[in-house]
């Protein structure tokens, strides 16, 4: 079955120091039969969420000046989902973030059981943390996180200096390669595995009476 993987580009530089990891990704990805399509979120402003509960009902964010609904129907489609981001003080970039609570809020059904990965560059510190933060995206949505053999991140301010951390890059394309291997299980698992059933879901707002 032909696979392809979204790759959300998080970064304002379109060619920058995330793409290069994205790429060292997503080259794996296509040696090993798998299409990736990179989207580059860009640098126009991205509003934040607003919580204004309209996708509750819809299945899309009231705001459609930006290009949030047009990756919502993207993510839907993949078979995979992989994020990169730079690392903005020990965080991933804000308007990723915003660009990502619009796209997951009340919409992550959607996405359920697509394996997803997050990368992040930095220049020296605060990978883990802005790894972690992107993570969160897909935990609560039930989409298998694929690991790789350290947490997913490259050191650099340019592409020529990401290219230099030989063992970044080859976290990536070790995320690379267990990607494909998850995505072919799935596929592999359809006609037998039947996807989990769920509960209606509980909701307490820590609330104690
Ligand atoms: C606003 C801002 C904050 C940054 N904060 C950090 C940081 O906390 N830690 C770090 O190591 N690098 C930090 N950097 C550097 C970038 O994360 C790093 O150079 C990254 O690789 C750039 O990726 P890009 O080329 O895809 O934009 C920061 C850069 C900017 C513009």
């Amino acid at each position: 079955m032909d696979m392809n993987v979204l790759v959300i580009n998080g970064s304002p530089h379109k060619e920058g120091c995330t793409h290069t990891a994205l790429m060292e990704v997503a080259s794996v990805l296509n040696r090993e039969g798998i299409s990736t399509s990179e989207f580059h979120i860009g640098t126009q402003a991205i509003r934040p969420c607003i919580a204004c509960g309209a996708c509750a009902k819809t299945g899309y964010c009231a705001f459609n000046e930006d290009r949030v609904n047009e990756a919502i129907d993207l993510a839907q489609k993949s078979d995979g989902i992989l994020v990169g981001s730079p690392v903005y003080y020990a965080a991933p970039n804000g308007s990723l973030c915003a660009f990502l609570d619009r796209m997951f809020f009340m919409k992550g059904y959607k996405f359920a059981f697509k394996p997803a990965a997050a990368i992040v560059s930095c220049r020296r510190g605060g990978a883990s943390a802005a790894f972690d933060r992107l993570n969160k995206y897909f935990t609560i949505c039930n989409m298998p996180v694929v690991p790789s053999q350290y947490w997913n991140s490259v050191h650099g301010m340019t592409p020529a200096e990401v290219r230099r951390d030989l063992e970044g890059m080859q976290v990536m394309r070790t995320l690379g390669r267990n990607m494909a291997w998850l995505l072919k299980c799935i596929d592999a698992a359809k006609p037998t595995v039947p996807y989990p059933k769920h509960e209606d879901r509980v909701s307490t707002n820590f609330i104690r009476g």
